[in-house]
């Protein structure tokens, strides 16, 4: 019997991150996500992701060092992207970044672990600089050059629009961030693995990962969220609007998760932060059409006996469009934010690498005789 959507396999040990699905927790490395978001910036959770532990000062200065530095994206990979249609989705466009980026890393097809803890803080530099290059390529404008002063989520924002986000701003971007940096054998992270354990390069694991990330099931569900948000535009319309999709039999985008059977602790990290947001801001409608359809969704999945929660994407949705981001970009923070756990898996899958190699079932026919072409049809 194939266990459909390899549920419930464990592929792998991992040091990294654990899901309590039933109790709706997140831990990396023994830390709780709640306690990480709240105590640690994003570039500390990298150190914690790649070097097993929360950084002392003098580590941090040293990893900011290097991630600031390595922020920088030759000309040659701008010019890679200047060159794709505007109409290219922006996951397809890093997808290309990511994987011209190895033409020239010259440590490309070096699989030792130092070179392989290089890429990782190279690559995690470079994706928002290739995501805001993306974003203004298409919308006729120069990319602008990254910043050595700001945090790199902060960073992100700035590269985006030219101008420095404010605290509030930058810290909500850092913690999404911090959120989105690893969450155990996701679809995208197994994709990764897979490609590595055959030997292939980190860059290959990353563009393998990016392309998985990209499909509404997994990273791209935040894109399909703010879509919603929009299309049902107010308030009052949430309900009538989520009650006639469910009739329909369509999935809501934002809902469910393979692992948690509760809350995903991330959803109401995210909702904190886009009521920091609404309230700043004064617009309160996304907010408020997020509410109305989790209370929908509530109801309706309770009287169905299938209890469905909001993930990591049906918060996030509104605190970037409320940042002023576009929300076919949505995904693309994502994959920038989880090149940290990516990465980190790589590293743990070649500490003791076996091929990823598992078995289908063969359900087709038997026995058959090749006909001559004539006698086929
Ligand atoms: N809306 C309505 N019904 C749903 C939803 C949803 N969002 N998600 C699951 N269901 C129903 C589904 O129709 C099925 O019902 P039935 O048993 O009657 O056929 C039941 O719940 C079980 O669904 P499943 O597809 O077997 O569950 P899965 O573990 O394969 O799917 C999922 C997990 C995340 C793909 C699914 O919940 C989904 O499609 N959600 C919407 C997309 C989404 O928000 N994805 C982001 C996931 S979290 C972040 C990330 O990993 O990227």
């Amino acid at each position: 019997m194939s266990s459909r959507g390899l549920e419930g396999v464990v592929v792998a040990e991992t040091e990294l991150s654990k899901i309590y699905g039933e109790e709706g927790r997140l831990v990396y490395r023994g830390y709780e996500i709640e306690d990480l978001a709240e105590h640690a910036t994003f570039e500390e959770v990298c150190h914690l992701l790649w070097y097993g532990e929360l950084p002392t000062r003098e580590q941090l200065a040293a990893l900011n060092e290097r991630l600031v530095a390595d922020r920088d994206v030759n000309s040659e990979v701008i010019d890679i992207l200047r060159r794709l249609p505007p109409s290219t989705h922006p996951m397809a466009a890093l997808r290309t970044g990511a994987s011209a980026l190895a033409s020239f890393d010259p440590e490309a097809e070096d699989m030792s672990p130092e070179a392989n803890q290089r890429k990782a803080i190279r690559l995690t530099a470079k994706m928002p600089t290739l995501t805001a290059a993306i974003d203004r390529l298409r919308n006729g404008k120069e990319p602008i050059a990254p910043s050595k002063d700001l945090g790199l989520a902060a960073n992100f924002l700035y590269m985006l629009s030219g101008s420095e986000p404010d605290e509030l701003n930058a810290r909500i971007m850092d913690v999404a961030f911090t959120l989105h940096a690893e969450h155990g054998m996701n679809a995208s992270t197994f994709a990764a693995r897979v490609t590595v354990a055959t030997l292939s390069d980190m860059h290959s694991g990353v563009v393998s990962a990016i392309g998985t990330l990209k499909g509404p099931l997994h990273g791209g569900a935040n894109e399909r969220v703010m879509e919603m948000l929009k299309a049902i535009g107010e308030p009052e319309n949430a309900e009538p609007w989520v009650r006639a999709a469910l009739e329909r039999k369509e999935r809501i985008m934002g809902f469910g998760h393979r692992v948690y059977k509760a809350l995903d602790p991330r959803a109401p990290i995210l909702k904190k932060l886009a009521e920091e947001l609404a309230a700043k801001g004064g617009n309160t409608k996304w907010l408020e059409i997020s509410e109305r359809i989790q209370a929908v969704m509530r109801e309706e999945m309770g009287k169905r006996g299938k209890p469905i929660y909001p993930n990591v994407d049906f918060f996030s949705a509104s605190v970037y469009y409320t940042l002023g981001i576009p929300s076919d970009l949505f995904t693309n923070i994502f994959a920038c934010a989880r090149t940290a756990g990516w990465t980190a898996h790589i590293m743990e899958q070649l500490k003791d690498n076996r091929l990823i190699r598992p078995k289908a079932e063969y359900v087709g026919p038997l026995g058959k005789k090749v006909q001559p072409i004539e006698r086929r049809g």
